[in-house]
């Protein structure tokens, strides 16, 4: 899959995207992930994509012409399934948007600043509103490189053990049970003994018990 990400800060999207998962994804050719500087598609001389807000309410206002320029010449190129724009305002990102946005071919996500963008933006462009929680963050870079991390670790095949993505927190609306490694016991603290049984089918019984345990404790909501 291919995602586009049209930002007016591509440094602080950089990092996430080249470690771990997401750069071993890219380089095996799962995902392509391409930055876009939004002052690159101004045609100010001073490379300006903000401007004051009609009826002077506080802030400046992202203007509809570079990011008109931007998503054209990415559109002319190929068909996008969903053009997204980052937002308090959008749908609650899950598991489960997660899930379907890694099947598909090609993303663009526009990454919101300052007070908002031309409200004509989202009327004519944008396919889909995303947020990633009920909380203001200076721009939409972090939230993007979420969404990038949470949709392209579930392409199949990123994960060399797929059953370790169809087992995470959530997949299931279960959240995971408890992990342990060596030593079996520090200073006392011993892992529970069915993990050291040898015995599958137990441990598989043990597993689910707490996952339903934990999630009755910790996220009632998810059972519901
Ligand atoms: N931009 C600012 N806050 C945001 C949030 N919570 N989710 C997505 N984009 C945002």
């Amino acid at each position: 899959m291919r995602i586009d990400i049209i930002t007016v800060l591509p440094e602080l999207i950089q990092s996430p995207l080249n470690h771990s998962i997401l750069k071993r994804a890219q380089d095996k050719g799962f995902a392509e992930i391409h930055l876009h500087n939004l002052r690159d598609y101004s045609t100010d001389k001073h490379h300006r994509v903000d401007d004051y807000p009609f009826g002077g309410s506080a802030g400046m206002v992202m203007q509809i012409e570079p990011i008109d320029r931007a998503i054209s010449a990415l559109k002319a190129q190929r068909h996008y399934d969903e053009i997204i724009y980052t937002s308090p305002d959008g749908e609650k990102f899950d598991q489960k948007i997660a899930n379907s946005l890694s099947m598909t071919q090609n993303i663009i996500i526009l990454c919101g600043h300052y007070k908002g963008i031309d409200f004509r933006v989202r009327e004519h462009f944008i396919t889909r509103e995303i947020s990633i929680g009920d909380y203001v963050l200076t721009g939409g870079e972090l939230a993007a490189a979420v969404i990038c991390d949470a949709v392209v670790r579930v392409i199949p095949g990123v994960i060399s053990d797929e059953q370790s993505a169809l087992s995470d927190s959530f997949q299931d609306n279960l959240l995971a049970p408890p992990v342990y490694t060596r030593p079996a016991d520090y200073n006392g603290w011993k892992v529970p003994e069915v993990l050291l049984s040898g015995h599958q089918r137990k441990i598989e019984e043990w597993q689910l018990q707490q996952s339903l345990e934990r999630t009755q404790k910790l996220r009632p909501d998810l059972l519901k």
